[in-house]
């Protein structure tokens, strides 16, 4: 079976995008899918590269049993566009910031997240960076529907 490579974008990649990974990540590791799909998670900016998840977005997802400790930041870089076969965006403005950076011919790989939700299909996960406990709950809620979703239509590639 073909290798399947999944990339989870937001703005910073310290809070949306790495718990998206993270959350993927666990389902991957629980259905035995290491050898067949491989995610990673990155920034449209580059504000915190380097740096872990932050340490809400670490401590409500620790709550639900998932580690995102080890993840670190990047920013998208032009070659992701090849490497990747989805390529996820958190929100419109993330994905009007990949659109605008994708190779015209791969452009089909940039889609909204929630596109694979069932609950919030269509919507965008809202940045909780600036806000409370609640969003951080919100987002986690979101990516676990997101992430049964993408793996259904991975299986069925
Ligand atoms: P994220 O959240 O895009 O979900 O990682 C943000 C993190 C940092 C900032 C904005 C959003 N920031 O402006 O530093």
């Amino acid at each position: 079976m073909q290798k399947t490579r999944v990339l989870f974008v937001c703005l910073g990649n310290i809070c949306r995008s790495p718990s998206a990974e993270g959350v993927f990540r666990q389902q991957v590791q629980q259905l035995g899918l290491l050898q067949l799909i491989e995610h990673d998670s990155c920034g449209t900016a580059d504000y915190h590269v380097g740096a872990a998840p932050d340490a809400r977005a670490m401590a409500h997802a620790e709550a639900r049993g998932i580690d995102i400790s080890d993840l670190r930041g990047r920013q998208i870089e032009v070659a992701d566009f090849s490497r990747f076969d989805l390529i996820l965006a958190a929100d419109r403005d993330n994905l009007a910031r990949l659109k605008a950076l994708c190779p015209q011919a791969l452009q089909h790989k940039v889609q909204l997240m929630l596109d694979y939700s069932s609950a919030w299909r269509g919507q965008e996960v809202p940045d909780p960076y600036y806000g409370g406990a609640r969003g951080f709950e919100t987002v986690l809620d979101m990516l676990q529907d997101m992430s049964s979703g993408l793996m259904e239509a991975i299986r069925r590639r």
